[in-house]
This record gives structure tokens, C-alpha cells and sequence, in this order.
């Protein structure tokens, strides 16, 4: 018999849930965006992130089962994010999550956000092949990370500053086109030309991803050239990021030859990356997973898919109802120079920090 559990995500400025099957389908995805509570302030502000969740997390609940055609009474786990996060955003989510978990008597799964992201590619995909390379760009985070076999995480480089999404979002408002800037960014480009000759920083060393230098260089530009071409500085800079994430990911393809490679995160909503990673991609012989659209920005689902892999390997265990959210949450990351791979660091059943 299929199971289901319900999941919620509120660790940003989207308030979601989603009904997610043990088969990992999802029978329901509600997410409900605070994009224009945030637009007026160029950002998410936090206070008003977390009193918008308080108010919409009862009824996207509500309206996540009713889409499912689910009962709570049928639900088998409740799966919430624990962080990294807004922490006031996150402990609405866990508020809400505990109590129901409590009430119906059933297990609460806390998920990384991070792996839920990594676990988007897998809603088709229930039986993948291993290793894997995985791109992971989101507002907040730009890792490469590999993983040798399920919920187990070797990072190879991360952003040692900005977030690509933050880069997009920074660029986006210097060129007043409200936030989020990604998809405007992105639009803009399709119309321009990389002409600009935008910095492509550390292209050649390693792993790691630095963008706050191309975001000084791009507002550096727009102040010394008050007749700018929009398009063409939306154009040079998608084309900088593009390039140095290009550049990293197929290394690593060419490096490890693994035969499977995943672009998760906001940013993998981007038309113009899933071109380029699905060409790298064929260029190396490896198999490229993409998130839908809807799967790539912030939802329940992917949390709920990423709970059922937790629960998976650890034979049906919840965790302790004594977790409070984490502002920041690593996965732990083993060291790629000799370090131990493992997957996230914590027991089933442990008490949580
Ligand atoms: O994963 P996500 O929804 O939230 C975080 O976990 O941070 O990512 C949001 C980021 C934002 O920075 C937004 O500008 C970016 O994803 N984004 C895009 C696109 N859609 C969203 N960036 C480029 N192109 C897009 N089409
Ligand atoms: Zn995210």
C-alpha cells in the first residue's frame, strides 16, 4: 500500500506543503510566495517573512491535503525543514509540523533544505545511479558537491562569499528590476550581448566560486555608464556566472567521469543553465537531472522526497520532537583531500543540538 506523508517549508519567504507518496511523487505541491510582501524593501526581511508564515501555514496545509485528497488521518510521517534558514521563518514551520506529528501520533522527519534541494531530481527518478555529481544554486548557497551514494555528500567548492541567486538579486536591484532578480536577469539576457568583458573569477583555480568581485565590476560599470544597455549588462553578467559555473562543472565531469550529474536550486529554473549543463553534460557522457521548474525554486515536495530517503536508511525512524530550526546547517560535508564522507550528522533518535 502507497504511503504518504505531509511536508512544510518555511525556512525563506515561501510558505509551503506538499503530500509526497513513499513511491516519491508528489500528490500535491501549495506554494504560496511572499515575493511582493518582500518587493518594496529590495529583499526578504525576516520579521515580516515570519509573520506572514504564521498566518498562511494553517491554510496551505489545509489546502496541500485537500489537493491530495488525503486525510490527515492517512498521512504516515510529517517531514518539515530544520534549517539553514530564516530562524523565526523556520519555527513556524516546526511549530506547525510538531503539533500536528503530535496530535495525529505520528513521526516528524527535520530536513536539511540543502538536501532537499539535492533530492528535488529524484520525484521520477526512485532507483538512480551512483556517484553523482550534483550543482547546487539557490539564493543562498553555491555548492558542488558529489555524492558516492544516497544522503552521503563529498563537497568539492563553494562559494567563498556571494551566492550566485544573491549575485543575480544584488545585479537585479543595482539595475532596478525588483526581486527577485534571477528570472529578470535572465529574460533581459536572452536580448543582449556579452559585451561588456565581465570578470570570470576563479575560473581556473579548484572548485570554489567567488561573485562578489563580478558584482562589484557590474556595479562599478552601471555608476561609471549612466546610458548603459540594459540587456547587454544583463547579458555580460548572466554570461560571467554562467561561464564560471560551466567551467567548474565540466572539470569535475572530465575529473570524475561520473555517470550521473544533477543541477538543483532556484537558480536550475534558469532556461539558459539548463541548456548549458544539459550540452556539458552530453559532451561528457553523463546523465544530466534537472528539477522541473516548479521542483528548482522553494517547495514542500522536495523536503517530503528528501524525508522519505532519511526514513529509508534509517529504517523508518523519526527524529526526537526536541529539534529547534538552524540558521545555519552544513551537510556533513566529508573533506575531498583525505576526510571521511558522511552522510548529515546526526542519529536517529539522537537528541539534536
Ligand atoms: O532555491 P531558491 O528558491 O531559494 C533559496 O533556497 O535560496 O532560490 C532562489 C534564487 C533567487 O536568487 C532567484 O533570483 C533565483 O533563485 N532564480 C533564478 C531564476 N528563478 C529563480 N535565477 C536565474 N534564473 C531564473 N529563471
Ligand atoms: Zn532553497
Amino acid at each position: 500500500m502507497t504511503r504518504a506523508l505531509l511536508a512544510i517549508e518555511t525556512s525563506c519567504d515561501e510558505t509551503a506543503a506538499a503530500v509526497v507518496t513513499d513511491r516519491l511523487q508528489a500528490l500535491s505541491s501549495v506554494v504560496s510566495s511572499q515575493v511582493e510582501l518582500h518587493a518594496r524593501f529590495g529583499g526578504v526581511v525576516p520579521e515580516i517573512a515570519s509573520r506572514a508564515h504564521v498566518r498562511l501555514v494553517g491554510p496551505i496545509v489545509s489546502q496541500a491535503l485537500d489537493e491530495a485528497r488525503v486525510t490527515a488521518g492517512e498521512l504516515s510521517a510529517v517531514a518539515v525543514t530544520r534549517g539553514p534558514g530564516l530562524v523565526g521563518a523556520l519555527l513556524v514551520g516546526i511549530s506547525a509540523a510538531k503539533a500536528l506529528a503530535m496530535g495525529l501520533g505520528l513521526p516528524i522527519v527535520a530536513v536539511n533544505h540543502l538536501e532537499g534541494h539535492l533530492a528535488s531530481v529524484a520525484m521520477d527518478e526512485p532507483d538512480m545511479a551512483f556517484p553523482q555529481l550534483a550543482l547546487l544554486v539557490s539564493g543562498g548557497h553555491c555548492i558542488l558537491a558529489r555524492s558516492p551514494s544516497p544522503g552521503v555528500y563529498e563537497r568539492l567548492g563553494q562559494t567563498k562569499d556571494d551566492s550566485v541567486g544573491e549575485a543575480y538579486d544584488k545585479v537585479g536591484r543595482l539595475l532596478g528590476l525588483g526581486y527577485p532578480g534571477g528570472p529578470a536577469i535572465d529574460r533581459l539576457a536572452a536580448s543582449g550581448e556579452d559585451s561588456l568583458g565581465f570578470p570570470r573569477p576563479m575560473l581556473r583555480e579548484g572548485y570554489d566560486f567567488s561573485f562578489s568581485g563580478l558584482k562589484t565590476a557590474v556595479a562599478n560599470y552601471v555608476r561609471a555608464n549612466p546610458t548603459l544597455v540594459v540587456e547587454d549588462v544583463a547579458a555580460s553578467f548572466a554570461a560571467a556566472c554562467m561561464d564560471v559555473r560551466c567551467a567548474k562543472l565540466s572539470r569535475a565531469l572530465e575529473e570524475f567521469k561520473d555517470p550521473v550529474v544533477s543541477v538543483v536550486g532556484g537558480v536550475a529554473a534558469s532556461p539558459i543553465l539548463r541548456s548549458r549543463a544539459a550540452e556539458l553534460a552530453k559532451d561528457a557522457g553523463a546523465r544530466l537531472l534537472l528539477p522541473s521548474q516548479r521542483l528548482a525554486t522553494d517547495n514542500a515536495a522536495m523536503i517530503g522526497i528528501a524525508a522519505w530517503q532519511l526514513l529509508d536508511r534509517r529504517g523508518g525512524l523519526g527524529d526526537r520532537f526536541d529539534f529547534g530550526p538552524l540558521a545555519s546547517w552544513p551537510l556533513s560535508w566529508g573533506d575531498r583531500d583525505g576526510g571521511t564522507l558522511g552522510g548529515v550528522s546526526w542519529d536517529a533518535g539522537a537528541p539534536t543540538p
